[in-house]
């Protein structure tokens, strides 16, 4: 089965760094599709001509985020991307596998043969993620009985969105399967509108004692403020967003 890998992503200026780690990892992955899921108005130029040179099958969909959440204290992350991407897989993906790997996460390669025949949902760990290093389904004899991740939050699935894969099928099952714009809740509210339960879930990586795929996470730097003329103060962000735009 192919995999269908979704990566949201957003302008920054640590974009195209990420974006060329990811696409390298991907290139050692036979029967993958890369839907690149730009948080944006339309496909950004650079990242077009960037994902053309891997030679990876990929679609690249543009859909930004509502600005109301944009202005909220907590954003949802990638959540208007990746709601397109799981629109495009519906009209779209043929038998298959879809995960959600961020452009800024690091995949050990032996992940996605872990993955790949995924019936349902199937779940491991992740690491360099929350305050416990580590977040994992708990197994007793074979079968996830509860999780390890050190924000609970009163969630069901209490997982990264790293931690997991989707059959294809399955999701087709689901017609009304999504999202929420609920910074934190992304993935358990996901789950849930699968009418997910702990039976369903496919233990991976070595009943769970392997971590092969990371949550790291790039240090950001803010553009600097530059001078321009004696009276007009405006920051490189702002210049980069008016050239791009
Ligand atoms: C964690 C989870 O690992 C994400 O899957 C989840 O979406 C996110 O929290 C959340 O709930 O906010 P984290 O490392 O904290 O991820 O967040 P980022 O890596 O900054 O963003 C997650 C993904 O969304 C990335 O692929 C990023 O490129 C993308 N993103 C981020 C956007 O598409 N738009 C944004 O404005 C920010
Ligand atoms: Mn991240």
């Amino acid at each position: 089965p192919k995999i269908y890998f979704v990566t949201p992503t957003y302008p920054r200026r640590e974009q195209a760094a990420e974006l060329t780690r990811l696409g390298q990892t991907l290139m050692h992955v036979p029967d993958i599709h890369w839907i690149v899921a730009d948080d944006n108005r339309s496909c950004n130029a650079m990242v077009v001509k960037l994902l053309k040179k891997f030679g990876i099958p990929f679609t690249h969909i543009a859909s930004p985020m509502p600005e109301v959440y944009r202005k909220a204290s907590i954003v949802p992350r990638g959540v208007a991307n990746r709601r397109a991407a799981l629109n495009w897989i519906r009209k779209h993906a043929e038998k298959g596998v879809i995960y959600f790997g961020d452009d800024d996460n690091t995949f050990d390669l032996r992940l996605f043969e872990e993955i790949r025949d995924t019936k349902k949902v199937s779940m491991f760990p992740v690491g360099l993620i929350g305050d416990y290093a580590v977040s994992s389904p708990v197994l007793k004899e074979g079968k996830v009985v509860g999780f390890f991740d050190s924000w609970p939050s009163k969630r069901k699935f209490p997982v990264d969105m790293a931690g997991f894969a989707v059959n294809v099928e399955f999701l087709l099952t689901h017609p009304n399967a999504t999202m929420p714009y609920k910074a934190g809740y992304e993935e358990d509210h996901f789950l849930r509108s699968l009418g997910l339960t702990l039976e369903d879930i496919e233990p991976k990586a070595d009943s769970c004692t392997q971590v092969f795929v990371w949550h790291t996470q790039t240090s950001k730097r803010e553009p600097p403020t530059i001078k321009i003329g004696s009276q007009l103060d405006t920051s490189l962000k702002d210049l980069l967003e008016e050239i791009t735009s």
